[in-house]
């Protein structure tokens, strides 16, 4: 069954636009990262399709990594702030430059644990890249060094970002029509 035609009320930002600016911070990050010893973490599942677009255009020498972190829990569309993170590998964190890369960051709840988390094992260096930045919404100090885009306190769904867990294979981001919104 394909999605409804009116899934979204409003697209926000499409393929192209969001290509083009993950090619920009990339440029960014090689030029800031240079020589030194960067780690891209992928906050699953969400940052999965940002992710992937911009390591391609990462060019200097990186490692990456993946970490589940999850706040949102069922057909909500409110945050909890109660984050969880698990780790799915074992990676290696200490004297690293890590940067957690991220679809949204909404309250910062979920990046300030993370933070913590990396911090506590002596990396060298932690940073965020988010997609999608919802300032407003901002209940931390968490401000994120790469931002693809401001957007303003709406549901937004796709290109990795869901609503009860569907939608995140539109290759577009773009506001949930309130109709779908159980
Ligand atoms: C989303 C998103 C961020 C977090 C941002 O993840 O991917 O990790 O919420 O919200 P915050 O700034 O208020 O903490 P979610 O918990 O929905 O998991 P998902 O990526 O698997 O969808």
């Amino acid at each position: 069954m394909d999605y409804p035609k009116d899934i979204m009320s409003e697209i926000l930002y499409d393929e192209k636009q969001i290509i083009a600016r993950a090619q920009e911070i990339a440029k960014q990050i090689n030029k800031d990262y240079e020589n030194k010893a960067l780690t891209l973490v992928c906050t699953l599942k969400g940052a999965v399709f940002f992710f992937t677009e911009l390591m391609k255009y990462v060019t200097i020498d990186c490692r990456i990594e993946f970490i589940k972190a999850s706040s949102y829990i069922g057909n909500t569309t409110m945050t909890i702030g109660n984050v969880k993170i698990s780790k799915f590998m074992n990676f290696e964190i200490a004297n690293r430059d890590i940067l957690i890369v991220e679809d949204i960051v909404d309250t910062g709840l979920t990046c300030k644990e993370l933070f913590a988390y990396f911090n506590t094992n002596k990396c060298s260096s932690v940073n965020v890249c988010t997609l999608l930045d919802k300032k407003k919404r901002r209940q931390t100090n968490i401000e994120p060094k790469y931002v693809g885009f401001e957007i303003d306190d709406k549901f937004v769904i796709g290109y990795g970002l869901d609503y009860n867990e569907s939608y995140r294979n539109l290759p577009c981001v773009g506001v949930i029509n309130p109709k779908y919104i159980k």
